[in-house]
């Protein structure tokens, strides 16, 4: 049985409840973040860490666990399940209040949660073909920087992906691509990456650092600055990032094949090396013991 770690203590997950009062569950009021844990080790911890302050500060709620604490919980929550690789969620509420109100209560006791579940990363036949995407026009509002548990905006993009019988839905607001609806969205044309910079339009993924990192230490020319839909529906290719799907192809977009010539509707050359460079890069990680 999965143990989980709820308001300070450990418990089987079909023990863990949460008061209906609990402003998570009434406005969506918290924080979240998934790690993804490779070999029983928490990948890029600390940044996950850092943004969650981001996200709490943006929310202004005060971070119940110092960075060591958070540090020590996770590790724990790992150690008491199965599984080498998994994933890691956590959440952090605003609490239960005695009654409904928008604004925040006087007295904050905030719920923190955290989960484990086994990592699934997209399967080998997947990372080959790529996967089909749609787009719709970014809905959501102006902070997507922080990491909020109000995704309902989110959940409705992806299910549009899903009845289309697509992975993603490509966001694009104002004329310029923003991210996934889950996912952080990169673009190659000529030989150079694309990613729009990390503002308030876009979550600030891991993966997305991790990539561009990647690109510079390889010498693959990389720029980040606003892309227009137009460069990403003529894109050479395209890719969504994440903690859960790492480098992962798109290959066709609102039915029409992404890329040119022989290379049109399939994964493309510059992808296959990105996705090689990370997984070298995790596994240089793990050996380090990060
Ligand atoms: N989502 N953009 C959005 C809107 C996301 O929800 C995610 C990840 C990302 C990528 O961030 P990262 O590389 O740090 O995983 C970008 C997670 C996986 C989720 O909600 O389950």
């Amino acid at each position: 049985m999965t143990t989980v770690f709820l308001d300070g203590q450990f418990m089987p997950i079909a023990e863990a409840k949460v008061p209906v009062m609990d402003r998570g569950f009434l406005f969506g009021d918290g924080a979240y973040e998934l790690i993804p844990v490779y070999s029983r080790r928490p990948f890029r911890l600390a940044e996950h860490l850092r943004r969650l302050q981001h996200t709490l500060d943006g929310i202004r709620l005060a971070n119940p666990h110092a960075e060591a604490e958070w540090m020590r919980l996770i590790g724990e929550i790992v150690a008491r399940n199965d599984g080498d690789d998994q994933s890691v969620y956590l959440q952090v509420t605003r609490g239960a209040d005695t009654k409904r109100n928008h604004a925040f209560p006087a007295q904050v006791v905030p719920t923190v949660f955290i989960m484990t579940e086994p990592l699934v990363t997209p399967p080998p036949a997947q990372r080959e073909q790529g996967i089909a995407a749609i787009s719709a026009p970014d809905m959501r509002w102006l902070r997507c920087d922080l990491k909020t548990i109000s995704l309902l905006a989110n959940c409705l993009l992806r299910q549009q992906a899903v009845d289309a019988g697509c992975v993603e839905t490509l966001l694009f607001r104002d004329g310029f691509l923003t991210e996934g609806a889950a996912s952080n969205i990169f673009v190659v044309r000529d030989g150079v990456l694309l990613a729009p910079p990390k503002d308030h339009l876009m979550l600030p993924g891991i993966t997305y650092d991790v990539v561009l990192e990647l690109a510079a230490a390889h010498g693959l020319p990389a720029e980040v600055r606003p892309v227009a839909e137009a460069e990403a529906r003529g894109a050479d290719e395209l890719w969504m990032t994440s903690s859960t799907k790492e480098v992962l192809p798109i290959v066709r977009l609102d039915g029409q094949p992404v890329g040119r010539d022989e290379n049109a509707g399939r994964p493309g050359p510059v992808g296959r090396r990105m996705y090689d460079w990370y997984q070298a890069f995790k596994q240089t990680v793990m050996r380090a013991g990060e």
